[in-house]
């Protein structure tokens, strides 16, 4: 038996629930920490899976981790021993490219082993390389290691071909510790893009325009300690969100910044879903059916591709023919394959999912693919009839603190099945 999630669908979903931080924040502010010799207290991490990850990276490259609590770290990098990263330290995390911009920062070097593609297409770090190549490092690909190397590492002017989250951060956080002015041109707008720039001015960076397409980094010559709190995550808070409507239920959704939501809110009030927003929370209820919607992810403020998968299981059983179109990612539709088993009538044309709404979902045992995947099976889940079996559950433990307990707080019937492994 692989570890799993055992669902019993048809459950409506009512109450409050509490959102972690941002996963996607955690893991490049926990490798950015390297640039300071100070202690970092990094405050309202989530507790997950890849935070966990990252931390032991960075305590086998020398950092002196203490764990506060399941929530807070302190990280002291006063005495960094090494600046490679070799494959069996990173091999289970794809974000292990920050490392390269936080190394070369720091000591001028970094070579960090880099795990191949994934199942939704290439990574490519390509834009990544080309950055660091115009601030004057000499940077090599080969053999599977990210190496990069400056005598003189310099301010430069970036524009990126097209719009990268990690491309915009780990430029960023390699331009702090240079020399001179970076900018950078056609930046990620993410709201995690943004947290990673206060993290970096709190130690003491000059970053600049972070949340636009123009981001400028002026050089410092050192950075210190910090204490920082994390942003809530965007994507758990999409991911509540679409439970809440799945169920036909009346979610109340707290420690969440609801413009970083907006499109998700507008999409799910076209399908017929109530969005209430307050300060800091969202409030999800859904008294009819749900209508179809077509649906284009795009780099923030557009629809998260994060949440691709969730949308696609909630527009399975919604009335009439829903379009998916993913902008952002080559192959992330080959979990679809997994709801088709359930009864869903989705179609995949290239980057485009047609889906038929279908009444009713039926559970049966499904796989998780990869982390959103397995998210949108467990909504595909709640919503079916009878008993689903989502295995793999390794993926949404990754990046869900605690998901299957939020849930069933929330009044679904899941529970863990422990794997034999
Ligand atoms: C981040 O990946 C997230 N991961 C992903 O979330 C998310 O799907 C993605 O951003 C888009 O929002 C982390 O933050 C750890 P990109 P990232 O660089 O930064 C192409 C999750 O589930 N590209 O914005 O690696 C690339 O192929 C994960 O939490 C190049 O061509 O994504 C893709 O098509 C999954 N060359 C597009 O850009 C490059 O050098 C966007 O990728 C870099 C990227």
């Amino acid at each position: 038996m692989l570890g799993a999630f055992k669902i019993n669908g048809g459950n409506q979903l009512h109450g409050n629930v509490q959102i972690s931080g941002a996963k996607n924040a955690a893991i490049a502010i926990i490798p950015a920490s390297l640039l300071s010799e100070g202690v970092c207290r990094i405050e309202n991490l989530p507790y997950i899976k890849d935070v966990n990850y990252m931390l032991e990276i960075l305590e086998k490259l020398g950092s002196k981790v203490t764990r506060v609590s399941d929530h807070i770290v302190e990280i002291d990098n006063s005495n960094i021993t090494s600046h490679v990263a070799d494959y069996d330290i990173v091999q289970r995390m794809r974000a292990s490219y920050y490392l390269v911009g936080a190394l070369l920062g720091r000591f001028k070097k970094a070579a960090v082993s880099m795990p191949g593609g994934c199942n939704f297409g290439e990574r490519p770090v390509n834009l990544h390389k080309k950055g660091f190549e115009l601030m004057g490092a000499d940077v090599n690909l080969q053999g599977g290691i990210f190496a990069a190397e400056a005598t003189h590492l310099h301010g430069a002017n970036i524009y990126c071909d097209l719009v990268s989250v990690g491309t915009t951060i780990n430029l960023m956080i390699g331009a702090v510790l240079a020399d001179g002015l970076t900018t950078i041109e056609n930046a990620a707008k993410e709201p995690h893009v943004v947290d990673v720039a206060n993290f970096l001015n709190s130690m003491g960076a000059n970053v600049k325009g972070a949340g636009t397409d123009s981001i400028r980094i002026k050089g410092v010559k050192k950075l210190s300690g910090c204490t920082y709190s994390l942003i809530p995550d965007q994507i758990e808070v999409g991911t509540f969100m679409m439970a809440a409507a799945a169920t036909g239920g009346d979610v109340t959704i707290e420690n969440v910044i609801p413009k970083h939501m907006d499109a998700v809110s507008a999409k799910l009030v076209e399908m017929g879903v109530d969005i209430i927003e307050n300060d800091e929370s969202i409030r999800v209820k859904r008294t009819g059916p749900l209508k179809c919607a077509n649906v284009k992810t795009l780099p923030y403020p557009g629809f998260p591709t994060d949440l691709q998968p969730l949308i696609v299981a909630l527009l399975a059983s919604a009335n009439g023919t829903s379009i998916v179109n993913e902008d952002v990612w080559e192959n992330r539709f080959q979990y679809v394959g997994e709801l088709r088993r359930m009864g869903a009538n989705i179609t995949v044309n290239g980057r485009a999912a047609i889906i038929q709404g279908t009444k009713h979902l039926v559970g049966c045992p499904i796989t998780a693919t990869d982390l959103r995947a397995g998210a949108a099976m467990v909504i595909a889940g709640l919503m079916a009839d009878g008993e689903t079996i989502v295995n793999e559950n390794k993926y949404i433990d990754r990046g869900y603190e605690y998901f299957e307990t939020k849930l069933r707080n929330l009044g679904a019937d899941i529970e863990r099945i422990d794997s034999e492994d």
